[in-house]
């Protein structure tokens, strides 16, 4: 597998081959596939899904996905997939970044759920999951019946290698990971750590633009799909699956990233945030934060999404007579914050890079007492720019539980309310 180049399109109707003449032409399934490959399809959506929301590819490969040894139970003590028992309060709840490991882990024994809600089954909700290793997958693959992975970097670049192509990812640009394609992580820089959105709902997709128009937001010709690569290799390697919550291997005597050639709409893809085009207010306050939203996962509820994924990226702020800092809210979202690079402008300390935060629906929560007071004697008649920061947010319309682990870590700010201690009457009524 040496190929890196990619396609370029959000969902389009791929076609690429590792060996020319490995696409039969005029129909799927021919009776025997060029070079003596396996025909395969994989789907995404339903069988009868619309048109316009159907995905599937047809995979051509050295052997079928179904050669493998019995699954078997296999213990991940940080990764966890059930939240219908998972005990919530309503506190504000912050994080420094997970530790990196000091024993060799890989990515899949270095994720670390965070929290979640919904569950594989019922095809709806989200977990979330950190990640800290340094090790590569050597001999061992993966795939997630569960759901969609969502990665988002923070440390180290992951070389992902995959069934349909190698993806490669750094800090600042993310990758998604459909459900079901089996896939390998590689750390070019040794280490890594970062940040995964498994997404047990509708497949992710870019949002309607309405008045902004054609354009805007995440573009879809900035999205990246690798063509196709292969290894072909036997030996003594393991398949992981990660099936209703819980992890399962078997031994595999050949890598399942044997796909020579594959067409369809259902696809890994990368994407820069940096390429984000950042839409803002030129007049006074500024808007809703879904303004940032790159991708969504729609729920069966018009305009109420199962999961978004926002960035706060860098922007240029020149509101008048407007409190230019995110303000003081409760939502009835719940809202899973990280950041990737930089500071975050609603926060003056305390929110680094690695860190996270959950404010869950109708918690408080917004500037910090330093900030506020900050903004609120800024000059406005100057623009502000905020650079170097990649802030974002996972918000899901079901309420973020966390894990238990993640309520007991030693890495958790157990003072974190006290950054909004210092916010002081100042109510002054006229007299008389
Ligand atoms: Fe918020």
């Amino acid at each position: 597998m040496v190929s890196n180049a990619y396609q370029t399109g959000f969902g389009n109707e791929f076609a690429t081959e590792a060996v020319p003449g490995t696409l039969p032409l005029g129909r799927n399934s021919p009776q025997r596939v060029a070079h003596g490959l396996y025909a395969e399809q994989l789907t995404g959506t339903a069988f009868t899904a619309p048109r316009g929301s159907n995905r599937r590819s047809w995979l051509y490969r050295i052997r079928p996905a179904a050669m493998h040894g019995e699954f078997t139970p296999f213990a991940q003590p940080c990764l966890h997939g059930d939240f219908s028992h998972a005990a919530v309060s309503p506190n504000q709840l912050r994080w420094n970044p997970l530790p990196l490991p000091q024993a060799p882990t890989d990515f899949i024994e270095g994720l670390y759920t965070m929290g979640g809600n919904g569950s594989p089954e019922a095809h709806a909700g989200a977990a979330i999951h950190m990640y800290a290793a340094n090790a590569d997958m050597r001999g061992r693959y993966f795939y997630n019946a569960d759901g969609e992975l969502l990665v988002v970097p923070q440390l180290g670049r992951l070389r992902l290698r995959t069934e349909m192509g190698v993806l490669e990812v750094e800090p600042q640009q993310i990758a998604v990971i459909p459900r079901g394609v089996r896939f390998a992580v590689d750390l070019p820089d040794g280490q890594a750590r970062g940040y995964v959105c498994e997404n047990f709902g509708a497949l992710l997709k870019l949002p309607d633009l309405g008045p902004i128009g054609s354009n805007g937001l995440a573009n879809p010709r900035d999205f990246e799909t690798p063509v196709a690569a292969y290894e072909q290799l036997e030996g003594d390697f393991e398949l992981v699956a990660k099936f209703q919550g819980r992890l399962w291997r078997a031994a595999i005597g050949h890598s399942p990233l044997d796909v020579v050639g594959w067409h369809g709409n259902y696809a890994p893809y990368r994407y820069d945030l940096r390429r984000f085009n950042t839409i803002g207010s030129i007049s006074y306050d500024h808007p809703d934060p879904s303004i940032f939203l790159v991708l969504h996962s729609a729920s069966d509820t018009p305009g109420t999404s199962n999961l978004d994924f926002v960035i706060f990226p860098p922007r240029w702020l020149v509101a008048q007579d407007t409190f230019r800092p995110p303000w003081f809210h409760r939502n009835i979202a719940s809202e899973f914050m990280g950041l990737v690079h930089g500071a975050y402008d609603a926060k003056a300390e305390g929110f680094v890079p690695g860190g996270a935060s959950i404010h869950n629906c109708m918690t408080g929560h917004g500037p910090d007492a330093a900030t506020f007071d900050k903004a609120s004697g800024a000059d406005l008649s100057r623009p502000d720019v905020i650079t170097d920061t990649m802030a974002f947010m996972f918000e899901t319309r079901g309420v973020i539980r966390p894990t238990e682990q993640a309520i007991a870590a030693a890495h958790r700010q157990r003072d974190y309310q006290a950054c909004w201690s210092g916010l002081g009457d100042h109510f002054a009524p006229p007299q008389g």
